[in-house]
Formats: structure tokens, sequence, C-alpha cells
């Protein structure tokens, strides 16, 4: 793509032959055809404005940037985790966010309540509860929220179409791994309950979108048992974590967070010496559409005020003259 003029007129000598031209007639005087530097100058003078950033399909740079996807596959992808600080992705899954999800109970698809038990993992799960697979009762709104002001922590699965972003953040992963699910951890204080060390059995990539959170990553792999701490860190919004599979690793909550865990298992056979990546709209994943009729926003996504009110303060008169 064209950056400014420079490039334009630069393609436009290249086509019509005259660039060869000027090299030729320079060379056989042995001069310099500046062709290069009017490039660059011109381009300078006359820059084309650039695509909107937020317009754009997120790539696997912008998922991990800095660190470009070379070194992460080579030197981190499946031995080790990786750590970047950052201010990127905040609004993934903000508190406003959380809290029009949960005014929507019980009319939501899925919630869970961690240690809402102490049989079996502790959960309580609702769409379990729902289909009775589940023997507990079924939490009415003022319920769930006393559970959460007293603390509990609260996980959304199934997330992945709560943004726009977020299903762009799934489909580009899905390229290099297979279908993948997102679950948002959410607590409202300090020493909330989270899970103790423990291994999955999925690459994990946890978004940090509000809080922070404490996390010590061990340096043994499943099905070993965790002994050696390799780092023990806090993270907070804008940080993206990547733990490989079966790592093992503990969260601790030091306050309120919301957490974001994209997770995906390998495809079959990857490996780097034989690395396959699915075309952009092959990964199977239902789009993301845009429902909002046209013309409510312009191109720079401003909303575009339609009013149909009356402009003159005359309009009452004329309105109530015949009905009074
Ligand atoms: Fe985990």
């Amino acid at each position: 793509m064209d950056k400014g003029f420079g490039d334009t007129f630069d393609r436009f000598t290249k086509r019509t032959g005259i660039k060869w031209l000027i090299i030729t007639i320079t060379g056989w005087f042995d001069v310099n055809c500046g062709c290069e530097y009017r490039r660059k100058l011109l381009n300078k003078w006359f820059p084309y404005k650039q695509k909107n950033k937020m317009n754009r399909k997120i790539t696997l740079e912008d998922i991990l940037d800095p660190v470009s996807p070379g070194v992460f596959f080579k030197e981190y992808w499946n031995k080790k985790h990786l750590i970047i600080r950052r201010n990127k992705f905040k609004n993934l899954f903000t508190w406003q966010d959380f809290n029009h999800y949960l005014n929507q109970y019980p009319d939501i698809k899925a919630l869970q309540i961690l240690n809402y038990r102490l049989d079996g993992d502790g959960r309580w799960c609702l769409d379990k509860v729902r289909k009775g697979k589940l023997k507990l009762p079924f939490l009415k709104k003022d319920e769930v929220y006393k559970l959460w002001n007293e603390g509990k922590s609260i996980i959304l699965p199934f997330a992945e179409y709560q943004k726009k972003e977020l299903v762009e953040i799934c489909h580009e992963f899905e390229r290099y791994f297979e279908k993948g699910q997102s679950n948002i951890y959410c607590s409202p204080r300090a020493n909330s309950k989270s899970f103790p060390a423990h291994a999955d059995q999925t690459e994990n990539f946890l978004f940090h979108t509000e809080g922070k959170v404490k996390w010590t990553i061990y340096k043994e792999f499943a099905p070993d048992k965790p002994k050696e701490i390799l780092e023990e860190t806090i993270l907070e919004a804008g940080d993206l974590l990547y733990i490989p599979q079966y790592q093992y690793h503990k969260v601790d909550t030091i306050g309120p967070r919301i957490l974001i865990s994209i997770h995906f298992s390998n495809k079959p056979k990857q490996s780097l010496s034989d690395f396959k990546v699915t075309k952009l709209g092959d990964t199977g994943r239902k789009k993301w559409y845009n429902w909002i009729p046209e013309r409510y926003f312009d191109k720079k996504g401003k909303k575009i005020e339609q009013s149909y009110r009356m402009k003159s303060n005359t309009w009452k008169d004329r309105y109530f003259r015949d009905k009074i």
C-alpha cells in the first residue's frame, strides 16, 4: 500500500518506463538519479491517511506486541511462559461489561460461582443447575449478588462473543491452534478464591483487563508435581501472560480483578519444521456481524445525530392551537 504520493509517483514511473530511462541516462553520466530521495520526500510532504487502526483485523503481531510471532513460536511455544507487560486490550471486558452481563441474570447463557460448596470442585454452575445435572438450588439474582459481595469469584464461560475484539483475537489464534474457548474470571476483592496450583491441557493466553493479580509460575510440567517456583509476579490491566500446556501455575487475588483466559489445544502434529497456519475465515468459527443499521455511524465510527425535533419554538403554538 502506498504511504504517500512519493510511492504512487514511483509506481507510475516504473510502469511507464520513465524510471528505466532516467536510470539509464543518469547511469551513462554516472550520476545518482535521486529516485529514492524524491520518493521519501514526496511521501513526507504528501502522506496518505492510514486506515483507522480500530477497523483493522487484529493480527497475531498485535496480540503478542512487542514480541514477534516468529520469536514466540521458536522460543516460548510449548517451552516456557512469557510475560508481556504493556498497555493493550484493556477494553476486552471491563467492570461496566461485567455489570451489564450480571444484571441480565438469570437470562444469561452461563455463570459459575467459585467456592460455593465444599464437595466436588466446589463450583455452582448455572447451566448444570438449569439442566438438573447438578442437584443444587437455582439461585435468585439477589442471592448471586450477596455471594459476590461476600467475596466469591465469578466465572463467565464461553465468553468469546462478548466483544468484537475478543472474537477477532479468537479468530486469529485459531489460525495457529485448534478451536478455543474464552473464560472470564472476576473477583470482587483480595483473597477471593481462585484455583490452587494446577496444570491445564491447553495453551493459555491470559489478558488482564481490570485490577491486579499475583501469579506463581512453577518450573514443572504435568505429569510431574509442582515443586520449584520459577517466577512470582504481579500483573495488571493491559498485561498478557502465556502459559504453555501442562505447565503448573497459580493465581492469587490481591484486589478486585478481571482476567480473560483464552485457551486452545494444539493442532495435531503441529511442529516448527512442519508448521500449519489456517487461512483467515477457514477456522470454522462463526463471524462477528455488524447488526447496527446503516447510516448510524460515519466512516470514522462517530454517531450521526438524526433529529426529527422541530427546530423553532413556535411549533407548540401550531401544535396546540386547534386542540385547546
Ligand atoms: Fe489454569
